[in-house]
C-alpha cells in the first residue's frame, strides 16, 4: 500500500490518501478523511489506465463535500426520512432537515465530512479499514453506534467494501458508497451512451419531487425503468414519464432479489473504452442515480462535470425505510453486530475474460 498526505483539515488533522494495486494494473485511492474514495484506475480495452470515477482535487473541497457527496461513505442512513425525523424504540428523534421538509444522507454533518482513524492491523494485504465513533445523539440518532468501512482490492479487480456496525441502543444502520462512476474516465463527458443492466423487476415510486417514496413496490415492465435487458441509460431518460419528471433523470431505487446473501444487481457497459462494471450487494435495494443535479462541478485534474456525467450505485435499504412499515427496516438492535458487504467489479474487454462476481 502506498501512503500520502492529502492535506491539513480546517480542524488541524493530517489526511492521508491510501492507495491499493493489483497486478492486473487496476488501483484505488481512499482516504482516511470522509472514507471516501478518490480515484479508481482501470485499464480500458487497449491497456490504456482511466480513472472512472467522479472527485475533486483537494482536501478543501472534500470538507465541503456535502451536495454532491463524490465518493462518500454515506451514513448513519442513506438517501432519505421524511420529515427529518425517525422513530426508534418508541421514541421519534429528530434529524436536520437539509432537502425540504426532508433529512438528506443523514444531513449535513455526514460521515463524509469526518475524520476517520484507520486500523493499524489492517494496513497490510490490498486492505485498508477505517474507524468512526459515532456517538450518542449524532445527526440526531441514538446509540453510541461504531461503524467500519473497508476498501480491499482484489486481484479479481473487485472493490469489496465492507461495512460493519454495533451500538448500544437501537438505532439506524443504513450506510452506502455513494461514487459517480463514468466508464469513458471520468472526465469523458455524459453516461448516457452507457449501456446498463438492471436486474430489478420493481422499483420503489416517489410521490412527487421530494422523492419521497409511496410505499408501494411497481412493475418496470414497459416502463423507461425497464433495464432488465441491456439498454442505453439515455435512451428513456427524458420520456415524458411522470417518475422521471418528477426526479430530471433517473433517481429510483430498484428493488433486487430478495433472496439472502450477495446477489449481481447491476451490470454497465462504456463499449468506447471497453470498461463494464458489475455491482453485487446483500441489500435489498440500490439507487439508481444519474448525477441528474451535477451542475458543471469543478473537479480533479481540471475535469469540469456537467449534468449527467456520472452514475451513482448506491446500494442500501430502500428511503425512507426507517419510517416506512411496508419496507425492511435499517433499525439495528442494541448490541447486535452487523455486517453488509457491496462488491464493485471491473472487466477490462479484450483483455480479461468475464468470471462474474464470487
Ligand atoms: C442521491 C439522491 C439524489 C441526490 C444525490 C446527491 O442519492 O437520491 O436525489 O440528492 O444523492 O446530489
Amino acid at each position: 500500500m502506498e501512503q500520502s498526505i492529502f492535506g491539513i483539515t480546517k480542524k488541524g488533522q493530517e489526511a492521508t490518501l491510501y492507495t491499493l494495486k493489483n497486478s492486473k494494473g487496476m488501483e484505488i485511492t481512499v482516504s482516511d478523511f470522509g472514507a471516501v474514495l478518490t480515484k479508481v484506475l482501470i485499464p480500458d480495452s487497449v491497456g490504456k489506465k482511466r480513472d472512472v470515477v467522479l472527485g475533486y482535487g483537494s482536501l478543501k473541497e472534500y470538507e465541503n463535500n456535502t451536495d454532491t457527496y463524490f465518493g462518500s461513505t454515506v451514513g448513519r442512513n442513506a438517501n432519505r426520512l421524511e420529515g427529518a425525523s425517525v422513530t426508534c424504540a418508541g421514541t421519534k428523534y429528530q434529524m436536520i432537515p437539509n432537502d425540504g421538509d426532508n433529512n438528506l444522507h443523514s444531513g449535513p454533518d455526514g460521515y463524509q465530512v469526518r475524520m476517520w482513524d484507520v486500523l493499524k492491523e489492517a494496513e497490510q494485504g490490498n486492505s485498508v479499514r477505517f474507524v468512526l465513533e459515532s456517538p450518542n445523539g449524532d445527526q440526531g440518532f441514538p446509540g453510541n453506534l461504531k461503524i467500519t468501512v473497508s476498501y480491499t482490492l482484489t486481484e479479481d479487480n473487485e472493490i469489496i467494501i465492507t461495512y460493519s456496525g454495533i451500538s448500544d441502543a437501537e438505532t439506524v444502520f443504513n450506510p452506502t458508497n455513494h461514487t459517480y462512476f463514468n466508464l469513458g474516465g471520468h472526465s469523458s463527458g455524459t453516461i448516457l451512451n452507457h449501456q446498463l443492466t438492471l436486474y430489478a423487476d420493481v422499483y420503489t415510486p416517489v410521490v412527487d419531487s421530494a422523492s419521497i417514496p409511496t410505499g408501494e413496490t411497481t412493475d418496470v415492465s414497459r416502463t423507461p425503468m425497464d433495464f432488465r435487458e441491456a439498454k442505453e441509460i439515455g435512451r428513456d431518460i427524458d420520456a415524458e414519464f411522470n417518475q422521471l419528471l418528477f426526479t430530471g433523470g433517473y433517481d429510483h431505487n430498484f428493488v433486487l432479489d430478495k433472496k439472502a446473501g450477495m446477489k449481481k444487481a447491476v451490470l454497465v457497459e462504456c463499449r468506447e473504452s471497453g470498461i463494464v462494471m458489475e455491482a453485487c450487494t446483500d441489500r435489498p435495494g440500490i439507487q439508481f442515480y444519474t448525477g441528474n443535479f451535477l451542475k458543471n462541478e469543478p473537479g480533479k485534474d481540471g475535469a469540469v462535470y456537467g449534468k449527467r456525467c456520472g452514475f451513482c450505485l448506491e446500494t442500501q435499504y430502500f428511503p425512507n425505510a426507517a419510517n416506512e412499515p411496508a419496507f425492511e427496516s435499517p433499525i439495528i438492535r442494541a448490541n447486535e453486530p452487523c455486517e453488509t458487504k457491496t462488491i464493485y467489479r471491473f472487466i477490462s474487454k479484450g483483455l480479461e475474460k468475464d468470471g462474474g462476481c464470487r
